[in-house]
């Protein structure tokens, strides 16, 4: 008589059941949660699609794929993730935040964590290209108070939809980046150009599976902001030109309408004058709240 099976055999029916109880040794409770999740919805989503055995190939080729694209520069598994929505769901679970306070959005790829730091007001487009942008606001705690001391790190892509890490040797280094910091009215402002919308890099996998699921890459225009502050949490987010084409499908999902700013055209050479720009120029003012910081 053969001894019963370990925790039954293998069967259509019982498959997940039984993958699961393999991983009761785990060593770590919460890898085994994770993977006992990860292996019911998986199972339940190959009975529900029952793939052939050559789509099952394709998928592992595709995964293959976004794996061999993958470099120091560039991460497909992350676009994956955007373009599936995860990245954003993580970002929102992750970042609940109290009544007032600003909204987060994805980090994406483009962030250089030496940015340098300029003085307030300073002209971010190192390259003169593009419309005039003036950006300004300022950075309040939920009770309205001005939060002196903040640290604002935005990025932004040019006026053809790259970053200066997209054009090494095009664009200067650095270009279209900065980190100010605020005074005790709480108060930023800077110069840069009016962005404009971008794919996402399209030339992989991902891109691939975009165009057959019928999807365009484009980021509708954008600029980003970390900002941070001793005491409150630090806030990854985006603000969005509301007039721009793809505004309404965003490929990652990263538009929230609390995140639409006025890119207000002002063509008045003495309003231009006053901020140190040539008419006629976009005027973009945005507000952000911070929450304080979780116990
Ligand atoms: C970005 O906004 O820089 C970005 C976000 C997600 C994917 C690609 C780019
Ligand atoms: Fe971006």
């Amino acid at each position: 008589m053969p001894s019963e099976h370990e925790y039954g055999y293998f069967t259509e029916v019982d498959s997940a059941d039984v993958v699961v109880a393999r991983n009761k040794n785990a060593k770590d409770e919460r890898l085994r949660q994770v993977m006992e999740v990860i292996t019911r919805k998986l199972h339940e989503a190959v009975k529900e699609i029952e793939p052939t055995q050559e789509e099952w190939f394709r998928a592992i080729l595709f995964l293959t794929q976004t794996g061999q694209i993958c470099n120091e520069w560039r991460q497909e598994y992350i676009l994956l993730s955007d373009i599936l929505g995860v990245s954003m769901l993580v970002d929102a679970i992750n970042n609940r935040k109290p009544s007032g306070a600003s909204e987060s959005t994805v980090l994406g790829p483009f962030h250089v964590a030496d940015a340098p730091e300029l003085p307030m007001g300073a002209d971010i487009c190192l390259d003169q290209k593009g419309e005039p942008m003036f950006v300004h606001g300022q950075i309040r705690d939920t009770a309205g108070n001005p939060i002196a001391g903040a640290k604002i790190d935005v990025w932004q892509a040019n006026d053809e939809g790259f970053y200066d890490v997209q054009q090494k040797g095009i664009q200067p280094d650095f270009n279209l980046r900065g980190v100010f910091r605020t005074g005790a009215d709480g108060r930023y402002w800077f110069r840069g150009v009016k962005p404009k919308y971008y794919p996402i890099p399209d030339d992989g996998p991902v891109g691939k599976l975009l165009g057959a699921l019928g999807r365009h890459p484009y980021r509708p225009a954008h600029l980003h902001y970390i900002i941070s502050a001793d005491g409150f949490e630090q806030l990854t987010t985006h603000i969005f030109d509301p007039d721009d084409p793809y505004i309404n499908s965003d490929a990652v999902f990263g538009v929230k309408k609390s995140l639409l700013a006025e890119f207000r055209k002002v063509d008045d050479a003495a309003a231009a004058k006053k901020v140190e720009v040539e008419a006629p120029f976009y005027d973009v003012e945005f507000d952000f709240v911070l929450s304080p910081k979780k116990k």
